[in-house]
């Protein structure tokens, strides 16, 4: 495999008179292999859109290097410009043309043959409504249309800043499917969000990012494995069995609390090992069950923020896990 975006030790601090130094990207990594769906997922004011900024030559970095498909940028920008597409501001349209006329303009713009428009009203699923106005499209629609003019010259690599932003459940599975065809056509494609939930299932792999700084990144699977405690979930068939039952394997060397009616237990290689230990001293085991951890359950975690839309604290924006949320920035 070979990393289409690459990332090491991004650093970019702005300075304003009005909100002071703020070190917006502090030693910031990122990979992105082919063909991957990846998510780059951090809470509102982690750094996300300064890193597709600085990607996409758009701001200046104070540090750090930056290659796609091989290539240095922003030195190579040039070159390779052709072969990404991105959305990282709302794009704005004219109200008063259709998308077809809207995307004709786009291509011929850009030297881009007006047969592709066509196939890309297609592939975003705009083409029964492609002579209609804009200003009468759904904003997942539009959505639609700004993919659909980064589509047009059939990048190998897709950027969309939080393209979730402000749809509704239905504009968000529509996006989702999107960005699964693309990648089944072979396209590489990073999506930013803030909500997990959102781009969590499409992901191939995930890169978190808290306070300028990557905290986790890998295969959705991976992240959750080296970031979730194993914790299984024990019911016994006599609650009143529980007190004697957490003694017996917090003797083995596990963690154990008492719950209402079960038992947490962590810290064992074998969970099923716990069955043993209680059946050979007559404790019916009725249910065994790993606490599903998920990837929000790590989220959470890493970057001390829900990540779950309604949840979350309006942070600028992670807090430090583990430390005091004062005095985070510039010290
Ligand atoms: N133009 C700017 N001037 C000053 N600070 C900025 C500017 N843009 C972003 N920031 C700050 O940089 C940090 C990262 O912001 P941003 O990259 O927009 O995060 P995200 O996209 O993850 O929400 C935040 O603390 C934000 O307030
Ligand atoms: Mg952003």
């Amino acid at each position: 495999m070979s990393a289409v975006l690459e990332i090491q030790g991004l650093e970019k601090t702005y300075r304003s008179r009005r909100r002071g130094v703020r070190k917006a990207l502090d030693g910031f990594d990122m990979v992105v292999e082919a063909g991957q769906v990846h998510g780059f997922l951090g809470p509102n004011g982690s750094g996300k859109t300064t890193t597709l900024r600085t990607v996409l030559g758009l701001i200046k970095p104070h540090g750090g290097r930056m290659t796609i498909l091989g290539r240095e940028v922003p030195a190579s920008l040039p070159e390779v410009a052709g072969q990404v597409g991105a959305i990282v501001e709302s794009p704005q349209f004219f109200p008063h043309f259709s998308a077809r006329d809207t995307l004709s303009l786009l291509a011929d713009a850009g030297g881009v043959d007006r047969i592709r428009v066509g196939e890309v009203l297609e592939l975003v699923g705009l083409r029964d409504r492609a002579k209609d106005r804009v200003k009468t499209y759904s904003l997942g629609m539009k959505q639609r249309l700004a993919v659909a003019s980064a589509l047009l010259k059939n990048p190998r690599l897709l950027i969309l800043d939080e393209p979730a932003n402000g749809l509704d459940p239905g504009g968000i599975r529509e996006m989702r499917s999107l960005m699964a065809d693309l990648a089944a056509s072979g396209m590489t494609v990073v999506l930013s969000s803030h909500i997990l939930g959102e781009i969590q299932l499409i992901c191939d792999s995930v890169t978190i990012i808290s306070r300028g700084r990557r905290v986790a990144h890998g295969s959705v699977a991976d992240v959750l494995a080296s970031n979730s405690s194993s914790t299984i979930r024990v019911r016994l068939e006599a609650v009143s069995d529980l007190p004697a039952a957490a003694q017996l394997i917090t003797g083995v060397g596990a963690h154990v609390s008492v719950e209402n009616d079960h038992l947490l237990v962590s810290g064992l290689d074998r969970p099923a090992f716990v069955t043993r230990v209680l059946a050979e001293r007559g404790y019916w085991v009725s249910e065994l069950a790993p606490m599903a951890a998920d990837l929000e359950d790590v989220f959470l975690q890493l970057t001390g923020t829900a990540p779950v839309e309604g949840a979350h604290r309006q942070v600028d924006q992670s807090v430090a896990v583990g430390a005091p949320a004062a005095g985070r920035w510039g010290q």
